[in-house]
């Protein structure tokens, strides 16, 4: 067994490890981030929405708070990005059009604009014949819609693969392995061992794998993040150039209660989501689910079916019990959190990097994370996991 240390150790390498290690490494910390495939995770299968406005619920107002502060920071973060890198996200401005099918639809789309007029949000509210009029490929059955231009799209696979190479730019070291447990030194966590049993050490681990999160072995369960595996299946179809451009904007509907959305990039991918089911580790697509995203986007987009379907593929989202993420220090001194970002994900990204630096450099929280301290959840329990490694 060998042993290496850092300051700052990432266990998840998706684009919340990412870029939690990113920024902490331009802070000057030794940093390191162990996954066995760095950049893959939930971000491969993401549409990429940055819907801090389109996805507003009820009950999510503090969400909401970090979600626009997060959508705040992305042209100057993404900007960054692709100048220290050169790699091209695929961030457009193109903004959201919710649009409702039925009287139903229109009921609750009208509420959601009430909620988000409440909540000082800009969206305006169309006829079926003025959303027509911004994306002739809609069904003539659209009852109307909310015009929302400041929800935008990145492309998270992009994302996470300039991410990447930020990280190896900026000195981050990469484990690409397993973490098998947490190590825990005099009531403070001390580093992980790996699966093949090398022992790395740092002054302070972030646990940052997404919805695997909850199951690092080692983790005391005070400390131990309540996330839970939500799974998406997801579609990427092809607009051939003769159809394009087939819609210019991200154009979304809750049909029969089921949220449906469909994001247009540049390149000419399309991209149709998501299911949202509880199904513990399951990441198997399934007939039903292709059937009901391909159902519900033709409702709305008739033309969808003339396209190629070139991919499908299902992930997982890290749900929390409130809905919103965990970040910053744990019960365990040395651990600190950075997960449970369900639905948001890629939005919260740009914030998520900023909170986790400044918490890792001065031991506090930024006033805007403070009301998603991993702290905020559960008894103080003994014990530790006995779950299987992350
Ligand atoms: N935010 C989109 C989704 O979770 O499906």
């Amino acid at each position: 067994m060998s042993s290496r240390t850092s300051d700052v150790l990432v266990v998840g390498g998706g684009i919340i490890g990412l870029v939690t290690a990113w920024r902490a490494a331009q802070r000057g910390l030794g940093t390191a981030v162990l996954d066995p495939e760095p950049g893959g995770g939930a971000a491969w299968v993401a549409a990429g929405m940055l819907a801090a406005v389109t996805e507003l619920h009820h009950g999510e107002q503090t969400l909401l708070g970090l979600n626009l502060e997060s959508a705040r920071r992305y042209p100057a973060f993404a900007a960054e990005l692709t100048d220290l890198t050169g790699h091209d996200l695929g961030y457009r401005r193109s903004g959201t059009l919710a649009v409702a099918l039925d009287a139903d639809d229109r009921a609750h789309l009208r509420e959601l604009h009430d909620l988000q007029r409440r909540s000082g949000l800009a969206s305006e509210w169309l006829s079926g014949r003025e959303c027509r009029r911004l994306e002739p490929m809609l069904a003539p059955g659209v009852r109307g819609g909310l015009r929302v231009d400041g929800d935008h799209q990145i492309d998270p696979r992009r994302l996470a693969v300039a991410l990447v190479a930020a990280c190896e730019r900026a000195g981050v070291t990469f484990h690409r392995t397993r973490a098998a447990r947490l190590t825990v030194t005099a009531d403070r966590a001390a580093g992980v061992v790996t699966d093949d049993g090398t022992a790395l050490g740092a002054d302070q681990v972030v646990l940052a794998a997404g919805s695997l999160s909850g199951r690092l072995a080692g983790v005391p369960a005070a400390a131990l993040p309540p996330v839970r595996p939500v799974k998406g299946q997801v579609l990427r179809l092809t607009v051939p150039p003769r159809y394009a451009p087939f819609l210019t904007r991200t154009v979304r509907a809750v049909v029969r209660g089921s949220q449906v959305y469909l994001v247009p990039r540049a390149n000419g991918e399309l991209v149709v989501g998501a299911t949202s089911e509880e199904l513990g580790w399951d990441t198997t697509v399934t007939a039903g689910g292709v059937y009901e995203l391909l159902r519900d986007a033709h409702e709305l987009v008739p033309g969808i079916t003339e396209l190629p379907l070139t991919e499908t593929r299902a992930g997982l989202r890290p749900g929390s019990p409130d809905n919103a993420p965990l970040l910053g220090p744990t019960r365990l001194p040395g651990l600190l959190l950075a997960t449970g970002h369900y639905r948001n994900g890629v939005l919260l990204t740009p914030v998520t990097g900023d909170v986790m630096a400044h918490v890792l450099t001065t031991g506090e929280a930024p006033e805007v994370a403070l009301p998603f301290t991993p702290q905020r959840f559960g008894a103080i329990l003994s014990g530790t996991s006995s779950e299987q490694p992350a």
